[in-house]
């Protein structure tokens, strides 16, 4: 049923795209099928005009398969709309994101975005952001051991992403990501400010104030939730 959930609330954020808009591609499992409705309703001259921005490498490469136009924010530093899923949405509409690892290019273009539409199925709503996802923070190689400790030092435990190799995940950037349990996250915003302090620190998962539109697929169809 989940994939049926994350369909249905991947379709219905699409339902928001017009023609000639600047769309960002989000990244992970729910976003990539409104990847697959935009190309659909493109081939079938229902939409036109769009050129989208993906938000990685990965979504990049399926994009140009279904032959979705692109562009980058070099061109185009402003999008219309984004859609883009995540690990962990509390009642205020604040996101954990990063389980797939493009958590970088996704705020980036979260934050360049008129309009940001979270898709998810009912698995990913929670009361306390922190108690069902642990939270991505993508680091400099370079930096990444201290950063480490001091995340452990804000009571998180640590561990650092690995491939099926067992060497370290490498993003899109040629960072690695520690994923850091804290259990809920008593004040995100401080968390937040803290974490955007740190040198090595090149993003991380919180995700505060940056949706504005929230679809979560279920049984009972999809409901839609929007920022106060
Ligand atoms: C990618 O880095 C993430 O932020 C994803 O958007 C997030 O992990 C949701 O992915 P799924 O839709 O696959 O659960």
């Amino acid at each position: 049923m989940t994939e049926a959930h994350k369909e249905s609330s991947a379709r219905k954020a699409v339902e928001f795209v017009e023609s000639g808009m600047i769309v960002g591609l989000g990244s992970g499992s729910t976003a990539i099928y409104a990847v697959r409705e935009i190309a659909r309703k493109l081939s079938e001259g229902k939409l036109d005009g769009i050129l989208g921005v993906p938000t990685s490498l990965r979504v990049e490469h399926h994009a140009r398969e279904l032959g979705i136009p692109l562009t980058t924010l070099d061109d185009h530093p402003q999008v219309h709309l984004t859609i883009d899923g995540a690990d962990e949405v509390d009642p205020q509409l604040e996101l954990i994101k990063g389980g797939g690892g493009a958590l970088l290019r996704e705020k980036i273009v979260a934050q360049v975005s008129q309009r940001e539409i979270i898709v998810v199925d009912e698995t990913k709503l929670s009361d306390h952001l922190g108690t069902r996802f642990a939270l991505p923070v993508e680091v400099l190689p370079f930096g990444w051991a201290p950063e480490a400790a001091y995340l452990e030092s804000l009571g998180a435990s640590v561990s650092l992403r690995e491939n099926s190799d067992g060497e370290p995940a490498i993003t899109d950037q040629g960072n690695w990501i520690l994923d850091a349990e804290f259990g809920p996250i008593e004040d995100p915003a401080a968390l937040s400010d803290q974490l955007d302090r740190r040198a090595a620190v090149a993003a991380h998962g919180l995700f505060l104030g940056l949706a504005t539109d929230l679809m979560v697929g279920g049984r009972d169809g999809v409901r839609h939730e929007k920022r106060p």
